[in-house]
Order: C-alpha cells, then sequence, then structure tokens
C-alpha cells in the first residue's frame, strides 16, 4: 500500500526546518547505505547524531504523532529516527531494497522495517528530477510530492530516486515497524478505518458504525504484535 499524507508540516514548519538545513554541515550519505546500496547511493545527509538531525527528526516525530492518517496506516510500533538527505548536482539513488533491520545508533533497539518513508521539503518546482519511484505489483509509481507532504510504502519494494538535473531536493526519509507486519492487513485496517471515520463525518454514530468500529478494533487485537 502506497499512501501519501499531505501537510504533514505546514509550510511554516517547513521553512523553519529549511533554516537549520541550509546552515548544516552535510556529509557523504553513503554512511546509512548498506552493502548493496552503497554501490548506487550518491547523495549528501545530515550526520545522524548531529544536533540538527536530532531536532529536526523530533519536529517531524512530534507532527506525526498528532497525524491521525498517519496512525491509521502506518500503525507504528517503534520508528527509526529520521533521517535527511540532500540531492543536487545530478545526485541519484539507483535501485535497491532498504535494509530488513535497523539498529538506532547508540541504542540496542532494533527496528524491522515494514514502511518506507519520505517527507519532503523541497517544492516540486525548485528541481527537476529526484522522483522517488517505487515499484509494487501495480507498476511503478513515481512520487514527487510538495513541501511538508510525506509518502508511505512497504520497505520491501524495490525503489529508487532519479538524478536530480537542477535544484536541490531536500527531504527526510526513515523506516518503522508496525504493529501489523503485513501490508495487506495494515492495508485492510486502513481501508476499514478510513470509511468507518467518513461514515461518521455523514451520519453522527449508529448502531452500525459501532458494530464496524468493534470489527475493526477485533481485527486489530488479532493480528497487532505489541
Ligand atoms: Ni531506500
Amino acid at each position: 500500500m502506497l499512501v501519501k499524507i499531505p501537510a504533514v508540516l505546514d509550510k511554516t514548519q517547513v521553512e523553519r526546518a529549511r533554516g537549520i538545513m541550509e546552515a548544516a554541515q552535510w556529509t557523504d550519505g553513503n554512511v546509512t547505505a548498506g552493502y548493496q546500496s552503497s554501490k548506487n547511493k550518491n547523495n549528501l545527509q545530515l550526520p545522524e547524531n548531529s544536533q540538527e538531525a536530532q531536532t529536526l527528526g523530533n519536529q517531524v516525530l512530534e507532527a506525526l504523532a498528532n497525524n491521525n492518517a498517519f496512525m491509521s496506516a502506518a500503525l507504528p510500533l517503534k520508528i527509526f529516527p529520521p533521517l535527511f538527505n540532500c540531492y543536487q548536482n545530478g545526485h541519484s539513488f539507483g535501485v535497491h531494497v532498504d535494509n530488513a533491520i535497523r539498529r538506532v545508533p547508540g541504542t540496542p533497539v532494533k527496528v524491522r522495517t515494514d514502511i518506507s518513508m519520505t517527507l519532503f521539503f523541497s517544492e516540486p518546482d525548485e528541481y527537476d528530477g529526484g522522483e522517488l519511484v517505487i515499484e509494487d505489483t501495480y507498476g511503478s509509481h513515481s512520487v514527487k510530492l510538495a513541501a511538508g507532504d510525506m509518502v508511505l510504502y512497504p520497505s520491501t519494494s524495490l525503489h529508487r530516486v532519479l538524478p536530480v538535473t537542477r535544484g536541490r531536493r531536500l527531504a527526510s526519509f526513515f523506516w518503522l515497524q508496525s504493529m501489523v507486519s503485513s501490508d495487506e492487513k495494515r492495508a485492510l485496517l486502513y481501508d476499514l478505518d478510513m470509511s468507518i471515520q467518513s461514515l461518521r463525518a455523514k451520519v453522527n454514530d449508529s448502531p452500525e458504525i459501532i458494530q464496524l468500529t468493534g470489527v475493526y478494533h477485533n481485527l486489530l487485537r488479532q493480528w497487532a504484535q505489541t
């Protein structure tokens, strides 16, 4: 399931974050790549232990904690601290699958990557190229979103970032372990939850909506690992 979540950050938050990014020291993006990905990754990254990455990462996590669409789509159990990258001057990232397990630096915590996320900090008209291309069973999806918007996709997907041929593409990228590891089951729960919420907005509470809400929670009870 590929889900786009608009306005995770508003434009003021994006501007403030970009101010921090512009002033930061960037390093080679290969520091977080696995062996297979390091061969075709070519970009810049904020060092993950830098003050800037931590401040920005906490802002992203705080925004996500208050985002109902994200919570419903991801059902997060553990979230890897957000990382930040920059593509410019022809930078690209060739086709790869993200590592299955990530250890949170400086801790014993391991995160199984069920969902990969990209949160955009540059507007689409600020750069050429830089599309995130995600393959799934329905084909190839090219994603380039407004600053502040985010995409979630299964970490099992092959994906790549096309070369940035003009301007600068700033983004945050990270992973999470979901309470529901199966993408198929998560997609069913998300569809059910979205339908219930939209029904509730139309007809307020009814015995059927209460019943359906019960079905949602009883499925979640069967499928969730905590
Ligand atoms: Ni990746």
